[in-house]
């Protein structure tokens, strides 16, 4: 097939190696001229496991031009971002932006797809994409285009992955014949084909996301209580998992979620809660949840050094989990601003997030591995559980003024390292 992928970030650039390996003609539009020349010189402008690869495997081509793209596609995928307002419900000027530009080149075409891939609260495909499309071409949704909604659920360091061994496709789709083109397009994949509404398929995202970020929340409350009772929350929570009602996955406990969807998405799904006149008092609490867990760490902390004026203490992991550069709502940012706030000093090391946190911190110290940040640290906090941390010894930790070590992911190997403790264990 000839397919237009617009908006080349992890999403849209992982749907379209993927689908150019599968032997179809990809065009990827983006409005960002850097992007667009480093996708065409086959250099991949985020960092994903496998991405750079397929990129130069594939014959894809990027370019800022719609016109171009849709001359020579039938269907093109929205993968824009939908970032969160202030007020955390869901900014979808990206989304009608992009609806407009299709919509005023749909007037030329014959039937055409859009597929919709961007994560949009459930009623904006019917509420505002298809009116938008109908009003800039003059012609009519079903009839002369077609409209599906398509979730991603790609985690960050494993979306070639997901995208190729999925769990399941929901195709949300305003008419059967776009419907179609869709199912056949992933025909290839091994997994069940869900065909359903726009609005099911909307929704099915968010729901997803906001009971997994649910899991994460339960198991951090009991996590706490764990502390408390001096156990460790992984020892209770392997017992829940086993129940294969439950399953063990996502109940990880430690410094909560971060990253580019579970905290936006939640607060998306609460603010279209409220516009419907319901209030979704479940997942507001896990919102709040979340916030105050990043900050049990500190308060761990100064439990054990007392007053952090200036004190040095070493961040290991500035990425909101491991095998990405991602910082978007990481917790090591709330975490670093609030140590600095008391005076402390940082030592951070992190093996591919600290080109993005400088831009944020440009006076903390970046240290060149985990063993030079440790050195001379009154403490030591570990916030993203990277694979080279699972290796660290009991001497890598000797060079610390105060051998003061508390994980916030479960990282540490306790027959290698002495003398830590965790968040939550
Ligand atoms: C998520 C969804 O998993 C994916 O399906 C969706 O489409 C995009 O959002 P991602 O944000 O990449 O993916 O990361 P994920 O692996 O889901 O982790 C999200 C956050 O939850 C991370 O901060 C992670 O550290 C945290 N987490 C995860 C826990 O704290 N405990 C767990 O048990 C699992």
């Amino acid at each position: 097939m000839k397919l237009a992928i617009i908006g080349s970030g992890y999403v849209g650039l992982v749907t379209a190696t993927c689908l150019a390996k599968q032997g179809h003609d990809v065009i990827c539009v983006d409005i960002d001229e850097k992007r667009v020349e480093m996708i065409n010189k086959k250099e991949s402008p985020i960092f994903e496991p496998r991405l750079k690869e397929y990129l130069e495997e594939s014959n894809l081509k990027a370019t800022v031009d719609l016109d171009y793209a849709m001359e020579n596609s039938d269907v093109c995928f929205v993968c824009v971002p939908t970032p969160s307002n202030e007020d955390g419900s869901v900014n979808l000027d990206y989304v009608k932006n992009v609806s407009i530009a299709i919509g005023e080149r749909l007037a030329n075409k014959g039937y055409y797809t859009i597929v919709v891939k961007s994560t949009i609260v459930p009623g904006t495909s019917d509420e505002t994409i298809i009116p938008i499309l109908e009003r800039e071409s003059g012609k009519k949704a079903g009839e002369d285009f077609g409209v599906c909604m398509n979730p991603e659920f790609l985690r960050e360091g494993h979306a070639i992955h997901d995208f190729e061994n999925p769990n399941r496709i929901v195709i949300g789709e305003h008419d059967k014949r776009s419907g179609d083109i869709l199912a056949e397009l992933y025909s290839v994949y091994n997994c069940p084909i869900i065909r359903t509404s726009t609005k099911t398929a909307e929704l099915s995202k968010y729901a997803s996301n906001a009971l997994l970020a649910t899991k994460i929340t339960f198991a951090n409350e009991i996590g706490n209580l764990c502390k408390k009772l001096g156990i460790d929350v992984y020892d209770v929570m392997k017992i829940v998992g086993m129940d294969n009602r439950v399953s063990e996955k996502f109940l990880n406990a430690g410094i909560g979620f971060g990253g580019s969807c579970f905290p936006k998405d939640v607060a998306a799904l609460v603010a279209r809660s409220k516009e419907l006149g319901h209030e979704a008092k479940v997942l507001s609490q896990v919102i709040n949840s979340n916030k105050e867990q990043r900050m049990k760490i500190v308060e761990l902390l100064e439990n054990k050094i007392g007053s952090l004026e200036g004190k040095k203490i070493a961040i290991l992991g500035l990425s909101f989990k491991p095998d990405t550069d991602d910082i978007r709502d990481a917790p090591s940012v709330d975490i670093i601003k609030k140590l600095q706030e008391k005076g402390a000093k940082i030592s951070a090391y992190d093996p591919k997030a600290m080109d993005n946190v400088k831009k944020i911190f440009n006076e903390i110290d970046y240290a060149q591995n985990a063993q030079n940040a440790l050195e001379e640290a009154d403490a030591c906090l570990i916030l993203t559980e990277w694979n080279e941390f699972k290796d660290l010894k009991d001497n890598d930790f000797n060079s610390m003024k105060n051998r003061i070590i508390i994980e916030g992911r479960k990282v540490l190997n306790p027959e290698n390292v002495k003398d830590f403790e965790g968040i939550c264990w």
